[in-house]
């Protein structure tokens, strides 16, 4: 199983989805670039999970907060004492591991095998920085998780807003770890982004808001075409609840590495809105016109990572299959069973060659199609090569422009899955495709 994973991170760099960064300086660990694909399919990731969080809903608003917030936020919350993980370090080979990611009784370095460590030590995974001139009273830090944003600008969106609890802020953005052991492509990064949504409730209705958002959640993987024997999931033992948590749920995936979390749902409490009150001084209770009643809100939140759920999607839609060739028999065929939203490119306009004769409507085509859709417009090689090549990145529906075209005024609509070919007049094509994507 482990092969699968370098087809696909052989696939996404060889067609422009994710590639190492800096590679040229020998690439940074961890660090990864989205190429033309790659950015196209975040894209379609993050709005697909805006419109399900946010557009779809009269109950949740977006927020964009600053990267760098004021340190004071990561000491209320507890990020600063309390964000940790266990470092070891082989004491042959000197590598360095987080304690729990290590195996076996005894437990053998995964590098050089040896059984002796140092003594555990608390590792703080925020990255620290300094803003403006350099001294001690100019530390800041990354942030961890968008969340924070959410919490501390709370008073502000709900009166802007005019929101009624049970309301939700919504944000995505970029979130920043040291993590100790990054790894398996872009599963485990330092830089990686964030979709993260706080619903702020009644305390006494959380665990019903609760269950109510994992199941949701876990529709979102479904109906985007994610296989449900694929998806499972694990609620938190009580010794694994981050800091802030009275419960956790996990969205689990089977990866080619094992069963591992895509998204967590977390009911935060009161703790960070109590912390930030504290801490700051500031109100941060909300008062319930109905019941005349002032409260602290509790949290229930889900949050994924655009970059981990891009993983399994694209790890869940690989398929290789025998196809007929067009040399006759047949041959290997590497597609990506995309959900048409997600898919990169929608659609490809194909003239069937370069001949200066169909390229004036094959242009027209593309013309046609790109207003509607994401397109690709592509005549370098042979026809199957040109279908091959827009398989293996997952587009839905291919448009070919033939001699018959000059003509019949008609194309070759290509199915991606069946690979069925429908002869469709030009002037409805946009609404073939049109039923096609909503059908
Ligand atoms: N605000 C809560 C929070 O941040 P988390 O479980 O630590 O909770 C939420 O992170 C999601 O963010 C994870 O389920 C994962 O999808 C993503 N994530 C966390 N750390 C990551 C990392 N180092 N690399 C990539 N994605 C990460």
């Amino acid at each position: 199983m482990a092969d699968l994973m370098d087809q696909i991170v052989a696939l996404a760099k060889r067609r422009g989805i994710a590639f190492q960064s800096s590679e040229i300086y020998g690439g940074l660990r961890s660090a990864w670039d989205y190429g033309p694909l790659g950015v196209e399919l975040r894209r379609n990731i993050r709005d697909a999970w805006w419109r399900a969080t946010v557009q779809l809903r009269d109950d949740v608003v977006g927020l964009e907060a600053a990267v760098i917030m004021s340190p004071k936020v990561w000491e209320a919350s507890g990020h600063v004492g309390t964000f940790h993980d266990p470092l070891v370090e082989c004491l042959a080979c000197h590598q360095r591991f987080r304690e729990d990611d290590l195996s076996g009784d005894p437990r053998t370095c995964p590098n050089c095998g040896n059984r002796a460590f140092t003594e555990p030590r608390q590792f703080n995974l925020m990255f620290k920085t300094h803003m403006g001139p350099v001294d001690d009273a100019s530390v800041a830090y990354l942030r961890p998780e968008t969340a924070q944003g959410m919490f501390v600008d709370f008073p502000l969106v709900q009166s802007a807003s005019r929101k009624k609890v049970p309301f939700g802020i919504a944000q995505i953005g970029k979130s920043f770890r040291n993590e100790i052991t990054p790894g398996n492509f872009i599963f485990r990064t330092r830089e990686f982004e964030q979709m993260e949504m706080e619903f702020f409730v009644e305390p006494g209705t959380d665990d019903e808001w609760f269950s109510y958002w994992v199941q949701q959640r876990l529709n979102w993987y479904v109906a985007l075409g994610i296989r449900k024997e694929k998806l499972r999931l694990r609620d938190h033992e009580e010794d694994e609840l981050a800091h802030y948590a009275k419960a956790a749920t996990d969205i689990e995936y089977e990866f080619p590495f094992g069963w591992q979390e895509v998204e967590g749902i977390a009911n935060r409490t009161d703790f960070d809105l109590r912390r930030h009150q504290e801490a700051s001084g500031e109100d941060l209770s909300y008062f319930d016109q109905e019941k005349e009643e002032r409260y602290l809100p509790w949290v229930v939140e889900p949050a994924a990572g655009v970059d981990r759920v891009l993983l399994t999607f694209l790890v869940d839609a690989y398929r290789e299959q025998e196809a007929p060739s067009a040399k006759g028999g047949t041959e290997k065929r590497t597609y990506l069973a995309l959900h048409r939203d997600l898919a990169p490119v929608k659609v490809a306009v194909l003239p069937l060659s370069r001949n200066e004769q169909l390229m004036p409507t094959a242009r027209e085509v593309f013309d046609l199609v790109k207003r509607e859709w994401m397109c690709d417009y592509d005549d370098a090689g042979s026809i199957g090569r040109r279908y091959r090549r827009q398989d293996e990145v997952g587009t839905p529906y291919c448009l070919t422009v033939d001699f018959d075209t000059l003509d019949d005024r008609a194309v070759t609509v290509r199915d991606r899955d069946s690979m069925t070919q429908d002869r469709v007049p030009l002037a409805g094509v946009v609404e073939h495709l049109r039923g096609g994507f909503d059908g």
